[in-house]
């Protein structure tokens, strides 16, 4: 069969349209917002400190800090540092889920987890991690989704397709990232600072505002 270079021109030109397409679409196109009140905002911070000294809510902005030696969030925990809000009182059990929010990393905060997925199958403490790492935001300590993140606003919005089994990132409306995830359990979204096992900066702060939980 014979191929004109017409056709290679058009399928050229279509490559190159379709390409620039992903930045373009929107990842809530087709969910529906679910409204929150701050009653489904429950906030943790170290149990021995009051919470206005390790969060703020000003102008509708929401910045969280903790130390890296600080306590954990219940007296019984053995868990690193945190200050971060659960996003509760959702049927967040099945269906496909999204968080959108607005983040900001000031310089020089470093292992820290600023958003998460908690829960899964066979109690499964975590479906998704993000942390950033000098400036990186990473999967875990793995897989690497986005550089050069700090001092800037950017919009995330991770989609947790239950019944399908996966968890999409994107950064500024654009696909960074896909990983399965741990199953169907208790899940619940997650944003602020909690220290990573290892590598942390001694300040951690993470900002955030617009936050919306969409479905479908
Ligand atoms: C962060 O701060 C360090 C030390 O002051 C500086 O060298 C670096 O350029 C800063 N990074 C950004 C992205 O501003
Ligand atoms: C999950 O944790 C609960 C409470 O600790 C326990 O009763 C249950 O057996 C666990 N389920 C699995 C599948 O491990
Ligand atoms: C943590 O620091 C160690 C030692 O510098 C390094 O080998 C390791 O790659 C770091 N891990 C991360 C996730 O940055």
């Amino acid at each position: 069969m014979k191929i004109s270079p017409a056709y290679f021109l058009v399928c050229f030109v279509i490559t190159i349209l379709f390409a620039g397409t992903p930045s373009h679409s929107d990842p809530t196109e087709g969910f529906t917002e679910v409204p929150l009140t701050e009653a489904n905002f429950e906030l943790q911070k170290p149990y021995d400190i009051p919470l206005e000294q390790r969060y703020s809510y000003v102008d509708g902005v929401r910045r969280f800090w903790v130390y890296a030696d600080d306590k954990p969030h219940n007296i019984a925990s053995m868990t690193q540092p945190r200050t971060e809000a659960r996003i509760m009182g959702l049927d967040y059990s099945s269906g496909v889920w999204q968080f959108e929010g607005h983040g900001f990393v000031p310089n020089g905060t470093s292992g820290a987890t600023i958003a998460q997925i908690k829960g899964g199958a066979n109690n499964a403490s975590t479906t998704i991690i993000l942390r950033i790492y000098g400036g990186d935001m990473r999967y875990y300590s793995g897989n690497l989704i986005q550089t050069g993140l700090y001092d800037k606003w950017f919009r995330l919005n991770i989609i947790h397709d239950v019944d399908g089994g996966k968890v999409t990132v994107f950064l500024d409306g654009v696909q960074k990232f896909q990983v399965a995830d741990r199953g169907p359990g208790d899940l619940y979204f997650k944003c602020g600072v909690y220290a990573a096992p290892a590598n942390i900066s001694y300040y951690m702060e993470s900002r955030w505002r617009d936050i919306k939980i969409y479905k479908k």
